[in-house]
């Protein structure tokens, strides 16, 4: 289901863990299986549980809580925007309504070009530099204001 490398990469997640507690690693086991497969499928989320001997039902808790747990397929570049009330109140509600604008989707659609996946987010923790903004769960951008928005775009479409 999955592959030996990702294997390999949960394993080391597991070691950090008394035995009993392999199940601890679950959020990493996540992780590493949705950057494999790109989203977390129902049989990959059965896997992981199998594999980490927990309740498939625990694994759908962690996956569904999490908002960086992808469900379904999402496009090359997940936006995910904090819209809490701390980043609302600092212009992040203009920069959601600049991204939904400029993508012509709303929130968990993705463009028809599959390029972009638009999410809403809880906060992030950086609610003094909003509006706050992640990309694909890695690259958190900050200050985002409508036009350094527009810049974003322009440049994932570049590459
Ligand atoms: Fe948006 Fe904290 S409220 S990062």
């Amino acid at each position: 289901m999955l592959s030996a490398d990702a294997l390999a990469r949960i394993d080391r997640e597991i070691a950090k863990y008394p035995p009993e507690w392999r199940r601890s690693a679950v959020m990493a086991a996540l992780v590493i299986a949705q950057e494999e497969k790109k989203w977390l499928a129902p049989e990959t989320l059965e896997f992981v549980a199998q594999y980490l001997g927990m309740p498939p039902v625990a694994v759908y808790e962690v996956a569904t809580f999490y908002g960086m747990y992808d469900l379904a397929p999402v496009g090359r570049y997940k936006l995910s925007i904090c819209t809490c009330l701390p980043c609302g109140l600092q212009g992040a509600l203009a920069a959601a309504d600049r991204l939904r604008e400029r993508l012509g989707i709303g929130f968990g659609e993705t463009t028809r070009d599959g390029l972009f996946t638009l999410k809403e987010s809880e906060c992030m923790g950086a609610c003094a530099s909003a509006p706050v903004l992640l990309v694909n769960d890695k690259r958190m951008l900050e200050g985002m204001t409508p036009e350094r928005i527009d810049a974003l775009l322009e440049e994932l479409r570049r590459k």
